[in-house]
């Protein structure tokens, strides 16, 4: 090893030393970017557990908690986001205008802040290198500003889990850049706009749980890269536009569950070779679901619970991909479960409640590859008895199976550490309750033909009511 570099390694050591020990020298951010923040961390009211801590006025903003200066002392990237939801972590406040100052940010992300008050920040229209803004479950509210097209640099905009009300602002068709844009989880009312369809490099459109009405309009033709769509839980009416059969193949998500949509599903669902996840639950959908769906062999979640759909359904060849399949409370009769159903290998939830099945539950044969962690099967007419199957499903966190025809002795059942949720309410189950149902999180037993003293449990009396002989607390004193 030659000396001479050594030597210099040494030199530059001290050297580096004694540069980050140098106050006059340890403030590297730009003063307007220092500014901007002090005066973002003085809009703050309440910070419980310190998380703008390290904001310290005369050090390096640059190295403060949620601050990015990726090429030299100007803020590129200011990234607020509070993962945890304990409720004591948290900002309250508002966001200062001053935040201005950060003249070459890039990227805005204040995320879960929880409780910051205030309209729609209008600095951000004052940023010219703004590419993308994430402003999710902070508390603002107050309309959308009419021109926030103006932001037409952004290939991100979401906004999702504030109060925003009001319309979604027609300008909105010039953020043509826009990749994804969440407006989900505000009050906002009114229809879509028409200028969505000018938006044609948008992969994720999100603007779930609103109060957005009117039919959906056939804006999709142009908007070739879409890959998610969510538009549940508004109040969107009428049939589906016919140009949502132009996102075929790319569509890998359709959620537009709680509306109030109707018409049959369209044929043209089975040319989403991508489809991952189908949800049209709660809407009036009628009809008979296509035979063609057969043709999608990678959905891993399907909900058409709560339509009115009917017979026959659809062999579907979904065995390998299929996790959750609720086709609830619409006009089935299926008489069983499907056996590409039962034959699914990583199915977690299976929901087939009102279904019209009329099987005996002993001939449900369970393998050791089952994965069930949440079943409902209430108000079918499933006979026998549900013990050897709640021994071997180890996975189990919920059985609902109220309103069937179940009849079997209470005191054989047992059932996994992991089952939370039992509920075998409205059947024909007899015996006594036995002391293991205390461990469970939620039980209903009500309207069966239950005998004898109850064991101690935290449960109401609602969940024993209408058996034929049970007594103890919480009902009343046994006799004798
Ligand atoms: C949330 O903010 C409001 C107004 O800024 C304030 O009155 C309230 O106390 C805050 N909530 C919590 C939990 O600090
Ligand atoms: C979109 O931007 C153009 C040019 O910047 C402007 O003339 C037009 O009014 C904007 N459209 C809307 C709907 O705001
Ligand atoms: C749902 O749509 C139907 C027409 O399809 C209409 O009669 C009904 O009022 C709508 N319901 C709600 C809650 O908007
Ligand atoms: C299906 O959707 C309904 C209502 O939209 C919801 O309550 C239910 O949990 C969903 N089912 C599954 C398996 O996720
Ligand atoms: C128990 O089941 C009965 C009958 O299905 C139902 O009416 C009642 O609301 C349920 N109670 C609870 C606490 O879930």
């Amino acid at each position: 090893m030659n000396s001479c570099s050594l030597n210099h390694l040494f030199i530059c050591t001290v050297l580096i030393f004694l540069l980050c020990l140098n106050p006059t020298t340890a403030a590297r951010c730009h003063p307007d970017d220092e500014a901007g923040l002090l005066a973002f961390k003085s809009g703050i009211t309440k910070d419980p557990s310190g998380i703008l801590k390290t904001w310290k006025k005369g050090t390096d903003c640059c190295s403060w908690d949620g601050v990015s200066c990726p090429n030299g002392n100007r803020v590129v990237v200011l990234t607020i986001n509070i993962e945890s939801n304990d409720a004591e972590i948290f900002l309250s406040g508002t966001i200062s205008p001053s935040l201005a100052k950060l003249q070459h940010l890039e990227g805005l992300v204040f995320i879960n802040l929880k409780n910051i008050t205030g309209p729609f920040p209008s600095f951000l229209f004052r940023l010219p290198h703004l590419k993308y803004v994430y402003l999710e479950n902070t508390r603002l509210s107050g309309p959308l500003p009419a021109n926030i097209g103006a932001l037409n640099r952004l290939d991100t905009l979401t906004v999702k889990g504030n109060r925003f009300s009001g319309s979604i602002p027609s300008s909105i068709s010039n953020l043509t850049r826009i990749n994804y844009l969440n407006l989900g989880g505000n009050l906002l009312t009114g229809t879509i706009p028409l200028g969505i369809a000018n938006l044609k490099v948008m992969s994720n459109l999100n603007l779930d749980g609103n109060r957005l009405s009117g039919t959906i309009p056939d804006i999709f033709k142009s908007m070739t890269k879409l890959r998610i769509l969510t538009l549940s839980r508004n109040r969107f009416s009428g049939k589906l536009p016919p140009s949502i059969a132009s996102l075929a193949p790319v569509l890998a998500f359709l959620e537009l569950g709680q509306n109030n949509l109707s018409g049959s599903i369209p044929n043209y669902l089975s040319r989403f070779m991508k489809l991952d996840t189908l949800d049209l639950s709660k809407n009036r959908f009628s009809g008979a679901v296509p035979k063609s769906l057969a043709k999608l062999t990678k959905i891993a979640n399907i909900n058409l619970s709560h339509n009115l759909l009917t017979d026959p359904f659809p062999v579907l060849n979904v065995k390998n991909y299929i996790l959750t399949l609720d086709l609830s409370y619409n006009k089935f009769h299926m008489e069983t479960i499907p056996e590409w159903v039962t034959s699914a290998t990583i199915l977690t939830s299976l929901k087939l409640a009102k279904c019209g099945i009329k099987m005996n539950l002993d001939d449900w044969k369970t393998r050791q590859t089952d994965l069930y962690v949440s079943i409902d099967l209430s108000d079918n007419e499933i006979s026998g008895s549900p013990v050897r199957f709640l021994k071997e499903e180890g996975y189990l966190r919920e059985f609902q199976m109220s309103g069937n025809k179940l009849r079997f002795d209470l005191r054989k059942l047992s059932f996994s550490n992991t089952l939370e949720t039992l509920d075998l309410s409205r059947n024909l189950v007899f015996g006594k309750v036995p002391a293991r149902v205390a461990r469970l999180k939620t039980l209903n037993l009500s309207q069966n033909h239950l005998c004898g003293k109850l064991p101690a449990t935290k449960f109401p009396e609602s969940v024993f009511a209408g058996n034929d002989c049970l007594c103890g607390s919480p009902l009343g004193h046994c006799k004798g």
